[in-house]
């Protein structure tokens, strides 16, 4: 973790704490089981605990009608957004992914999937009805999305991070985000495009954790 990085940013407050460790760490041994018998230079890649606790709580507190995120690999921020919807008794996910499956790419590490699994396979099978999973390149799914649905409350970025891809999806998120609406994204600090697009737009880049969030509406 680069720590500079992190200074050029403000802490998110939200209005109260939760805790879905349980939730989470149940998800976390299916995935660790499944991925038991591969070699060491794959992982799941997923959020940490801290990390889908504030998640969950951002979206307990903002109670979003559309929430969008690209990359579900394994599926447990799916599962940690869905669960919030399903507590708030509202909204729906749309989820972008072009999956990897360990083994299929020679010399591939990193985020994949257990080649016996699909996309998003250890989200519960009871948080499913809010949720539509769409796999495919986000250069080509994000746009056609957006046609679709026309607009997003909160948008999570955790696919491809090369500065292009994060630009992109920013830039098409962010002429779709509702006036007080989010744009989120995690492992920004693999290069600038997270800070160079909130300066960009005349935003505070504000930290939860380690995810980054920029408001749509003007600073007060
Ligand atoms: C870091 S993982 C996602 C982890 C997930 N958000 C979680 O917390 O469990 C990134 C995923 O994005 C996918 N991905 C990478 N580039 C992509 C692209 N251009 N379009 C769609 N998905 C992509 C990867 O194959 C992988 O499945």
């Amino acid at each position: 973790m680069n720590r500079e990085y992190w200074d050029g940013f403000e802490d998110y407050e939200l209005k109260e704490e939760h805790d879905i460790d349980d939730f989470v760490e149940g998800l976390a041994n299916k995935v660790s089981k499944a991925f038991s018998g591969l070699e060491d230079r794959y992982h799941p890649a997923y959020l940490g605990l801290k990390n889908s606790s504030l998640l969950y709580g951002l979206i307990r507190e903002k109670k979003p009608e559309v929430v969008i995120e690209t990359g579900v690999c394994n599926g447990m921020s799916s599962a940690v957004i869905l669960k919030a919807l399903d507590d708030n008794g509202e909204g729906k996910l749309y989820s972008i992914d072009l999956p990897v499956k360990a083994g299929s790419i020679e010399g591939r590490t990193g985020a994949v999937l257990p080649p016996e699994k699909e996309s998003g396979w250890v989200v519960p099978k009871g948080l499913r009805q809010r949720w539509k999973l769409k796999l495919g390149n986000t250069y080509y799914e994000l746009p056609k999305l957006f046609e679709m649905i026309g607009y997003v409350d909160i948008f999570l970025h955790d696919s491809g991070h090369s500065y292009e891809t994060m630009m992109f999806e920013f830039g098409i998120a962010w002429s779709h985000l509702k006036e007080d609406g989010l744009l989120l994204a995690d492992n920004t600090d693999k290069n600038r495009a997270f800070l160079d697009f909130s300066k960009a737009q005349g935003r505070i880049p504000y930290r939860l954790n380690v995810l980054a969030l920029v408001e749509r509406s003007e600073p007060r």
